[in-house]
């Protein structure tokens, strides 16, 4: 049986682990000292971790300016109030598209929109893991007012041509949010040329910020209505919210020690190079797909993933009693079932779930080498009157 006797951690789609240590000293640091928070203390000698968190976001993905980079509680928390923010105007069309490979954080604010009957929802198809521009294209009607669409895939790992798409769209005069969760930290990302109104990002997977952190990029503010009032720090006199960016969509104390982590984790990406760590998941991710290709058992649901993400079944094995078994049996932490996003697999696996195993810039090549095994002597020891999966 294959040995193991440490953790080995491969759920970082979900959120990822280990931080770099970094991040956890710029944590205890953010709390050693009373915080700086402009407008809101009078001499403190701490960090104004929210003004550096902007400018490191900012620098990063190429958002200008750095103002237009809002924070929030995660991506989720971003995608309500954009999706909420752009629809608020009733005026021009009520039509939105999105797709069938999101996650619950932007099919569920949509569907909850359509059954209030405040907009007409079309959930557009992917072929092997992309979205076609001509289907987005095709799906235009005069009062089409929004498309919300993931970048990449959290199940499938696929990229989408938000190029192409975004091109049509505002050829269409259509607004364009894209979901940035899976992306950021893995690809490089200019939204200097990209053609999206907002670029949504969250703190926790790649960015190697902590839960609790994310937020969005917004090209013109005036288009989205604020949907959140309350304390900025600033103006106090005026009963009316601040309209200036960022506390357009600021409210409330903000989270001083996440933001701490989350600029150290976009340091922490810079001085390693993004390029160094695409490739090393590309690396590692491919030799899993090679490994679990070698057993006929096993269906891949995503050969050629652009993102360290493999998602997979295996013949007569529950997906839930696969993650079982390769937690128990040995200590490998991936995760099982839907991901939240469901319509996902109604087309992949019957909505069944999967398997799903997602590597970081800290796993090593021997915790590839062990996981791919494992699978693989599960797979030897089921059933092996069992067909392909
Ligand atoms: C594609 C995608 N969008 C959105 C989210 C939600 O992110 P958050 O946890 O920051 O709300 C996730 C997280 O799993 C995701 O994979």
């Amino acid at each position: 049986m294959v040995q193991n006797s440490s953790l080995i951690y491969l759920n970082n789609a979900a959120t990822s682990w280990p931080k770099p240590p970094e991040v956890l000293e710029a944590i205890k640091q953010s709390l050693s000292l009373p915080v700086f928070g402009s407008g809101r203390t009078t001499g403190s000698q701490g960090e104004d971790y929210l003004t550096l968190a902007r400018e490191e976001l900012s620098r990063f993905l190429a958002a200008d300016p750095a103002e237009q980079v809002v924070f929030t509680a995660n991506a989720t928390d971003s995608l309500n109030l954009l999706i909420q923010g752009f629809l608020a105007d009733k005026r021009d069309g009520n039509h939105v598209l999105t797709t069938r490979l999101e996650h619950n954080s932007v099919l569920r604010p949509l569907h909850e929109y359509q059954r209030q009957g405040r907009i007409r929802l079309v959930i557009l198809p992917f072929e092997e893991g992309l979205v076609s521009p001509h289907s987005v294209e095709a799906a235009i009607t005069p009062d089409t007012r929004l498309m919300v669409m993931t970048h990449g895939s959290n199940v499938l790992g696929s990229v989408q041509d938000i190029q192409a798409i975004g091109d049509i769209l505002h050829d269409h005069g259509i607004y364009f949010i894209v979901d940035g969760a899976q992306t950021t930290g893995h690809l490089p990302i200019n939204l200097r040329n990209l053609p999206v109104d907002a670029y949504v990002f969250t703190g926790h997977k790649g960015l190697f910020g902590i839960p609790g952190t994310g937020g969005f990029y917004l090209r013109d503010p005036e288009s989205v209505s604020p949907v959140r009032f309350g304390g900025t720090g600033t103006d106090s006199f005026s009963l009316l919210h601040p309209r200036g960016m960022p506390e357009r969509f600021e409210t409330g104390t903000p989270n001083y020690p996440g933001l701490a982590a989350l600029a150290a984790g976009v340091k922490y990406i810079r001085s390693t190079g993004l390029d160094t760590i695409a490739a090393k998941a590309e690396r590692q991710t491919e030799y899993l797909v090679n490994e679990l290709r070698k057993t006929p058992t096993i269906t891949i649901y995503n050969d050629r993933p652009s993102l360290p993400i493999l998602s997979f079944n295996l013949a007569g094995v529950e997906n839930d009693d696969m993650g079982f078994i390769l937690a128990r049996a040995y200590g490998i932490v991936g995760r099982t079932g839907l991901h939240c996003a469901p319509l996902v697999h109604q087309v992949i696996d019957q909505g069944k779930g999967c398997v799903r195993l997602s590597i970081s810039w800290f796993t090593t090549d021997e915790e590839c080498r062990i996981a791919a095994s494992a699978v693989r002597e599960i797979a030897e020891n089921a059933d092996s009157s069992i067909g392909p999966a």
